[in-house]
């Protein structure tokens, strides 16, 4: 954005002169891993559930800070601090395993003080009330953003009765709520409610605002077959989540005005091109850059950096459908909406959010479990976070195994498993270990702020938070890091006869769908779809400059398509920020076999849809056995002669200038940056050609996509 600079040096300036004060990161690691704060809990109105009966241990001698501690002996707390003070010497062995924090011996991760020493944390003891937000009052105050804080030997501590919630900022514990945990493991494969019995998916890709206008070209076409009704499921990611959360849930608005009407190339005249989008086409021409700025220098400090990405996109995305709301929970339709409300008097029928009922009624929409904050996700340890209306979790674990993270001492955790019904998603564990294996009503704390569809868009489009240290004096200056903007919540596993031992919830940063599957295709296969449409709003086109008919056997196929669909096949290499080298889920035979048919295609100036039956091959990391057959079509943004030759002659004059030109790098718009000044946002006509292009693809292939959904 080099037209901010000027605007930002400004800005900084405003900043520097109101400065507030510096997050420290390790201090956060620390809490999330450790919880080892406790809180004064005798103002919270909730006291009697919690058996918060605990009183304030009296400062032992020893001890060289004042921070509350509760009776550490209690059953119910873990209480790191085991008194001792390591100011002027180490602390003594016979504490067990301890670090040394603030001058005060702290048990290491995974153990709880008890008598002045360290023992293991076992099942039953329940996150503590963790009071320190991370943030530092030394020089300056503390961030509004944080609620009741105060500040306490230049540290923001949250005021009595109050404690940190996902991300330094301060909340009052919640009742708990009864919700519903759906264990979905080896020992119990099947998926809850409608997710078991899928047909027919469609997924559609990330791609910021291409991969949205693509989406909504290809909504248009199936809506105006008439296959939506044939559709069980929508899985999508990153900017295909942005399409499809916004086609789900919008009410009151006609599939017309939301999509649309038909279009045909030989109609998409410059002058046609250039009208407003359809509504849901306009979200992409938004111009977020100014949002970015304000919230970044202007209102630092009364936004949390984890939410700035959130907060962003759900202004820009949802609001303009009145979707915005971060107060309102999802659930999936009336009937799940009235259990809900029956086993939770407290919760009421405002506060939810449900999609529209003649939508398909699966809607998967994929995001990163990445690490608990402060370590770091691997290959094997990061896996997909699926969120729905109804439940929101990661199925399987792992190669059913526990996992490691980096910079984690090599200390195992258990990850996935399962969901909780979404209204529940971020809150902490369930309070008995009975009840985090499954169960229809199960005790748990409620989240502290709702997970709203806001946070699901956010979440799955994470990437794009990273892009907002594109402005380079705000990392540098204000001491940014990328892992800053990523959203973060408390996330626990399920549990299984395999893993039987209660887990705390841990704060788990939440990255892009795009670092584990940028398709959503995945998600599909663990439920055992037969019949996937998988459509790609790629940034990268097939590569023209190779026969992909001769034999491919001895051919280094990676860069020669999107790793979107390589990875599928087992062509992969580790990549910055990607895990997809466990992504095999087909044979290379069959991808030579397919990329022989795109070029087929191409050359014939068709349109790059091909349908496909394919081997599914067992996966180990995402849970998929292996042994059945899927019925695809591959959907890959690729120019198409014939659309180009249907197009007004004005049109495809406009398509030929490049770069100097409407439609640069056409159909493949960059992801960011597509248009100068601009970080996300497309022109009205770069919207309208690339919505009637998924359009075209469809419609030209109407019968193989009429014979596919038939039943
Ligand atoms: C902690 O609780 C136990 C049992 O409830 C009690 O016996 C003990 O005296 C308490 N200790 C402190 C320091 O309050
Ligand atoms: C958001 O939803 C909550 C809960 O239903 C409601 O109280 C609040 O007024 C809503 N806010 C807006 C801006 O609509």
């Amino acid at each position: 954005m080099p037209a901010m600079s000027r605007l930002c040096r400004i800005l900084f300036l405003i900043y520097w002169s109101s400065n507030a004060e510096a997050l420290d990161g390790s201090d956060l690691v620390e809490a999330s891993l450790n919880a080892e704060e406790n809180c004064d809990a005798t103002a919270s109105p909730w006291t009697s559930w919690l058996q918060r009966t605990a009183k304030r241990k009296s400062q032992s001698g020893e001890s060289a800070t004042q921070s509350a501690h509760i009776n550490a002996s209690s059953d119910f707390y873990c209480d790191s601090h085991t008194g001792g003070s390591c100011r002027f010497w180490s602390c003594s062995e016979s504490r067990g395993p301890t670090m040394c924090r603030s001058n005060e011996c702290r048990c290491k991760p995974g153990y709880c003080a008890r008598d002045g020493a360290c023992t293991k944390r076992t099942a039953h003891i329940a996150d503590t009330c963790n009071r320190q937000t991370g943030g530092s009052c030394s020089v300056f105050g503390c961030y509004s953003y944080r609620g009741p804080v105060q500040c306490a030997d230049g540290a923001c501590v949250c005021k009595a009765g109050y404690c940190t919630a996902d991300d330094g900022t301060c909340h009052q514990p919640k009742p708990p709520i009864s919700a519903r945990v759906a264990p979905v493991h080896f020992d119990a494969p099947q998926f809850p409610g409608p997710q078991a019995t899928i047909r027919t998916g469609v997924c559609f890709s990330g791609g910021g605002s291409r991969a949205l206008s693509f989406t909504l070209g290809v909504l248009r076409a199936l809506e105006s077959l008439k296959l939506i009704p044939h559709v069980d499921a929508i899985s999508s990611v990153s900017g295909g989540t942005w399409a499809s959360a916004i086609y789900m849930f919008a009410k009151d608005v006609s599939v017309e005005e939301l999509l649309g009407e038909d279009t045909h190339p030989n109609v998409l005249t410059m002058a046609k091109l250039r009208e407003v989008p359809a509504r849901l086409g306009d979200v992409a021409t938004t111009n977020i850059a100014s949002k970015i700025s304000s919230m970044m220098f202007v209102s630092k400090g009364s936004t949390n950096p984890h939410d700035m990405w959130i907060k962003l996109y759900a202004e820009a995305v949802l609001k303009p459908f009145g979707l915005a709301n971060r107060s309102q929970y999802m659930a999936a339709n009336e009937e799940s909406l009235q259990s809900i409300l029956e086993r939770n008097p407290g919760l009421t029928r405002e506060q939810f959010m449900v999609p529209n009922p003649l939508r398909p009624k699966t809607f998967i929409m994929g995001g990163t479990m990445l690490a608990p904050l402060g370590l770091s996700a691997t290959e094997d340890s990061a896996v997909s976070l699926q969120m729905s209306p109804d439940f929101t979790g990661s199925p399987f674990y792992p190669k059913d195994k526990l996992v490691t993270y980096g910079g984690g001492d090599g200390r195992e955790f258990l990850v996935g498993g399962g969901f909780v019904e979404s209204f529940a998603f971020g809150g902490s564990a369930p309070l008995s270990a009975d009840g985090q294996r499954g169960g229809g009503d199960v005790q748990m704390e409620a989240p502290p702020t709702a997970f709203s569809l806001a946070d699901a868009i956010g979440i799955s489009s994470a990437a794009f938070a990273s892009v907002l240290l594109s402005v380079p004096i705000a990392a540098k200056l204000f001491g940014y890091q990328a892992e800053e903007f990523l959203p973060v919540k408390d996330v626990w596993p399920v549990t299984s006869n395999k893993f039987p031992n209660w887990r705390a919830s841990l704060k788990y940063q939440l990255g892009d769908g795009a670092e584990v599957d940028n398709t959503g295709m995945m998600a599909l296969l663990q439920r055992k779809v037969p019949k996937i449409v998988a459509v790609f709003g790629t940034n990268r086109p097939l590569a023209e400059d190779m026969d992909f008919c001769l034999d491919l056997s001895q051919i280094d196929l990676r860069g020669k398509a999107t790793n979107d669909l390589l990875d599928k096949f087992g062509v992969t290499k580790e990549g910055v920020g990607e895990y997809l080298v466990y992504n095999q889920v087909f044979h290379l035979d069959d991808l030579h076999k397919l990329l022989c048919e795109f070029q087929k295609k191409l050359r014939a100036g068709d349109p790059l849809v091909v349908q496909q039956r394919l081997e599914v091959l067992e996966n180990e990391k995402w849970g998929i056995k292996g042994n059945w057959h899927v019925n695809m079509i591959f959907v890959y943004l690729h120019r198409s002669k014939r659309f180009d030759v249907n197009l007004p002659p004005e049109t495809l004059q406009e398509v030929e200038k490049g770069g100097s030109g409407g439609f640069g790098n056409w159909p493949h718009f960059k992801t960011s940056h597509q248009n100068s000044g601009s970080f996300t946002s497309y022109t009205p006509a770069q919207v309208n050609l690339l919505a009637g292009f998924g359009e075209y693809m469809v419609r030209f292939n109407a019968n193989m996509f009429e014979q596919f959904f038939q039943r």
